[in-house]
């Protein structure tokens, strides 16, 4: 029996369903387009932050229809306007050009009855002991579970925030079953989708996976979740709930071990006057090694591998393991910022009362977030010293400014310049062009122009 209710998907004619997913994803996307409006199946998503909103977005690119819902009545104003209420490459422009694939709502009631499947992607942020908060999957479960209550069909549940693993088995599990009356497996399905965007590529990220990873409950939802994902050409992984959510945490906790370790590695490197960048290119072409999140500088930062290390090692804490390599990527994370200000001082040995440039404030390029940046502490250190900073960053400068209203914000990077120093903390392509010849500048993240500067130091180079 067909699991779920799509007249293009479940009936007419089976070669046609075939065509749509044995395709690859630009033919995929061609076809759509050339035979107009395809819908393949309808999905809710419960939160409309960066994962859920391009989660939707993506989807009704792909012919599928969408409703988002989210409690902030400003969002779902914008998004029905076809607006994006965030900024993230590429977003607004699907949300305009698929407007009439997507609707947004608050009525949680409606976008259950008028959905097959429902993807959960409220965010889990971290507690003052590290340990995650999982107050807004617990509300979005119960809230779930009280509409499936009214609601007669089968309907799939998917979990797509990042939780620990047995989450899902644990707690959103009994919370559907007890506030819908329900039971998962016959009335409902129950699935874990870990997501893999990056902040600022997002949508690239989702339409060009490496990988495709689904932990489901029931063959029920296996097979809802194949159909749906059967037009990527990338590995599906198909694993136990708890495995795919634990692939998540283990995911991020690599990436951000490749970068401490480089960061180390540099450390030694500049003590030896070797240059790590040249080591990292060396040993990346080792396909067991791999030259991603091999750059080495003042270390990582962001709204996710934050969070994730300090909610993994809480969580081996509290099963009586001591996580001893996730500690250390943590501990040498937290002093590489400080590295900076190390260099700095051999060349402007007291900070007190110099003026100091600071470019970038962003934890990346390509985003205006400021969560877990390496510039938080840098600033912190040289206020600290006495030091006055002029800051510029093309994007971040109004969310940094509600950390640190004290310092100066200039309205262009050649502004910044006139300063004793400058430190380059985050690589934005608008600081190539600038003309670095005359100035001392200490860069955290390897930007080859400023190599002109009378006088260059590199953090791990
Ligand atoms: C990260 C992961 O890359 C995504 O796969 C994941 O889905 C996401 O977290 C999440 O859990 O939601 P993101 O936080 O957007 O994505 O940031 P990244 O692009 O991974 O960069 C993280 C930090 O590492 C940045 O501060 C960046 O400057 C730093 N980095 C990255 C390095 O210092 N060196 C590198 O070689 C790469």
């Amino acid at each position: 029996m067909c699991p779920f209710n799509y007249p293009d998907t479940c009936t007419g004619d089976p070669n046609r369903r075939e065509e749509n997913y044995e395709i690859d994803l630009h033919a995929y996307q061609s076809l759509n387009e050339s035979r107009g409006y395809v819908v393949l199946m309808n999905l809710s998503i419960a939160g409309a932050g960066y994962v859920g909103l391009v989660t939707g977005a993506c989807f009704a690119k792909l012919g599928n229809r969408v409703i988002c819902m989210d409690i902030d009545e400003m969002k779902i104003d914008m998004i029905n306007r076809g607006l994006s209420p965030l900024y993230e490459e590429g977003l607004g422009e699907l949300l305009i050009t698929y407007r009439d694939n997507i609707e947004a709502t608050t009525d949680y009631g409606y976008a259950l009855r008028n959905s097959d499947v429902t993807f959960i992607c409220v965010g889990t942020p971290s507690k003052s002991d590290g340990s995650f908060d999982l107050s807004f999957v617990r509300a979005v479960a119960e809230e779930i579970g009280k509409q499936l209550k009214e609601k007669e069909e089968w309907h799939l549940v998917v979990v797509k925030s990042t939780v620990l693993p047995g989450t899902t088995r644990d707690v959103v599990l009994p919370i559907v079953e007890k506030h819908s009356g329900k039971r998962v497996g016959r009335d409902f399905g129950l699935a874990m989708n870990p997501e893999f965007l990056r902040e600022g590529v997002a949508v690239k990220d989702f339409l060009e996976p490496d990988r495709i990873v689904i932990g489901c409950y029931d063959e029920r939802s296996r097979d809802v979740l194949r159909a749906l994902y059967k037009v990527f050409s990338c590995p599906i992984v198909e694993t136990s709930l708890s495995a795919a959510e634990m692939i998540k945490y283990a995911s991020n906790a690599f990436l951000a071990t490749k970068i401490s370790f480089i960061n180390e590695i540099g450390n030694l490197c500049k003590r030896a006057g070797v240059d790590t960048y040249e080591v990292a290119d060396g040993m990346g072409l080792d396909e067991r090694i791999g030259r991603a999140f091999l750059d080495s500088g003042i270390g990582w930062g962001g709204s996710c591998f934050p969070k994730d290390l300090h909610a993994l090692i809480a969580w081996a804490q509290e099963l009586g393991e001591n996580p001893r390599i996730l500690e250390r990527v943590v501990e040498v994370n937290d002093l590489q910022p400080l590295k900076i200000i190390e260099l700095l001082k051999r060349h402007v040995p007291l900070l007190t009362g110099r003026v100091i440039g600071v470019f970038g404030l962003a934890f990346k390029p390509g985003t205006d977030d400021v969560r877990g940046s390496r510039a938080l502490p840098i600033v912190k250190q040289l206020l600290e010293e006495g030091a006055i900073v002029k800051a510029y960053d093309p994007e971040a400068m109004e969310n940094f400014k509600k950390l640190y209203p004290q310092i100066e914000y200039c309205s262009s990077a050649e502004d910044a310049l006139s300063s004793d120093a400058v430190l380059i903390l985050t690589r934005w392509e608008e600081f190539r062009k600038l003309d670095y010849k005359g100035k001392v500048v200490i860069d955290g993240r390897r930007l080859e122009e400023a190599k002109k500067a009378k006088i260059y130091e590199g953090v791990c180079w």
